[in-house]
């Protein structure tokens, strides 16, 4: 079926919902980093994070097939899956977190996450950063500003800015830096207390990915954590893009040098297979699950563990957090060389296999090229490179590929995006 029939049968059938590129892409098959289209065209897949271990992995296919073949049904049976696959994973965090609950999606992570908060300390505030997404849950839109503006629409949601180093508050640099974010947390924390509004904690995806991969100001994230406590909340570390090796660490708040109370996590973990979960201190999911009874018709059912498994096995069999970090060297390292040519490679940003390339229309101005990048993404998808934008000002090229992305995709992708930059 051609593409412009496509296009009107889904708005038909499904209303206006988003897609991809000025002119939408039409899939048939994955394999590895490698995505096919119906013309028989292929592109290299630079952007799709969920299929972590690479799209249609045999391994990952083979253990669900498998499984699927065998029993699936909810958790409210004796099963191991759902065991081994709980010891495997919680041995991978810091040994406070010890409890683990399965849900299907990171919003529903997220929104577990909030009631976890809530119930352990008794109060309802929680604070966001103003660029964030969490997922689509009534209580976690009310935490994802990214796309209901800059505003703060909720009485129990405070919105901080993100930290940034490269459009950084007041201009200001190193520890100055990090005191004037550092302020705006104490800040909202008191805002709650003039509203009488109990405060409950503070949510951030640990590696701030959807604002734009800033680079956080030292400290900030340790700092932050411990204003939060002392105020009598929780922190909670969304992993759902950040997690699974993808910086070069298993986990995102490794990084950025804080410990959780609670972490979720989604997306690459059943490498497109719908399982997520919450994991936190031991005794708060003890005290909630003493005190709400919480069941979940899907969530760790024992198809979703046995594939969940298999994505840790194939991680590490081929030593994919070492692979990502050494790659996401190598890339910014070639990028680095475009930048040395051309002033609107404005900076050059993430960890591992996250990538962030700001462009701007002169260094010095740091003015966002905001229309540059939109060409930019849809000029590379016609030469069979697909990434997207994010960002303040959407001016950030997004790259997250398949964790098998090596450095012969590397080259690929900096030497298209050289001759596109060249050309545009
Ligand atoms: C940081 C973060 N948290 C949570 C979510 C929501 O996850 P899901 O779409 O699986 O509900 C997303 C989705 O983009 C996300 O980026």
């Amino acid at each position: 079926m051609d593409r412009e029939t496509l296009i009107a049968r889904r708005r038909r059938l499904l209303g206006d919902a988003p897609l991809f590129y000025d002119e939408p892409l039409h899939i048939v098959r994955g394999e590895g980093v490698w995505l096919y289209a119906a013309d028989g065209r292929r592109y290299l897949d630079c952007y799709n994070n969920v299929p972590h271990v690479g799209h249609c992995h045999p391994r990952v296919v083979e253990a669900l097939t498998r499984q699927a073949a065998t029993l699936n049904v909810h958790t409210r049976y004796l099963h191991e899956t759902i065991l081994d696959y709980s010891e495997r994973l919680l041995e991978t965090l810091h040994e406070s977190l010890s409890k683990v609950m399965y849900v299907c999606t990171g919003s529903e992570a997220n929104d577990q996450a909030l009631r976890i908060a809530r119930h352990a300390s008794g109060g309802r505030g929680i604070i966001c950063t103003n660029l964030t997404y969490h997922g689509n849950t009534a209580a976690v839109d009310a935490i994802s500003p990214l796309f209901y503006g800059r505003v703060t629409p909720h009485p129990d949601v405070r919105t901080i800015p993100y930290p940034d180093s490269y459009r950084p508050r007041d201009g200001l640099a190193g520890a100055a830096l990090t005191e004037a974010y550092l302020a705006e947390v104490a800040a909202a924390i008191e805002s709650f207390a003039q509203a009488g509004v109990p405060f409950a904690g503070l949510i951030v995806c640990s590696i701030f990915a959807n604002e734009g991969l800033p680079d956080v100001p030292p400290g900030f994230m340790e700092r932050a954590s411990a204003l939060v406590r002392a105020a009598g909340g929780l922190v909670i570390a969304d992993e759902v893009q950040a997690g699974f090796g993808r910086t070069g660490q298993m986990w995102g708040y490794e990084l950025m040098g804080f410990t959780p109370d609670i972490v979720t996590m989604g997306k690459p973990m059943g490498n497109g297979h719908p399982v997520a979960a919450v994991v936190a201190r031991g005794e708060l999911i003890d005290a909630f699950r003493r005190d709400v009874m919480y069941f979940n018709t899907f969530g760790g059912n024992p198809v979703s563990c046995a594939v969940a498994a298999a994505v840790l096995d194939v991680m590490e069999d081929e030593g994919l957090i070492e692979h990502a970090r050494v790659t996401g060297d190598y890339v910014r390292e070639r990028l680095g060389e475009l930048a040395a040519r051309d002033e609107r490679i404005g900076d050059i940003r993430g960890h591992g296999l996250w990538i962030g390339v700001e462009l701007v229309h002169d260094r010095g101005s740091r003015e966002p090229a905001t229309d540059l990048t939109r060409r930019v993404v849809n000029t590379m998808k016609e030469r069979g490179i697909l990434m997207n934008r994010i960002g303040e000002f959407d001016n950030v090229l997004k790259m997250r590929p398949p964790m098998p992305f090596a450095r012969e995709h590397a080259d690929l992708v900096v030497d298209a995006l050289d001759e596109v930059l060249r050309a545009l």
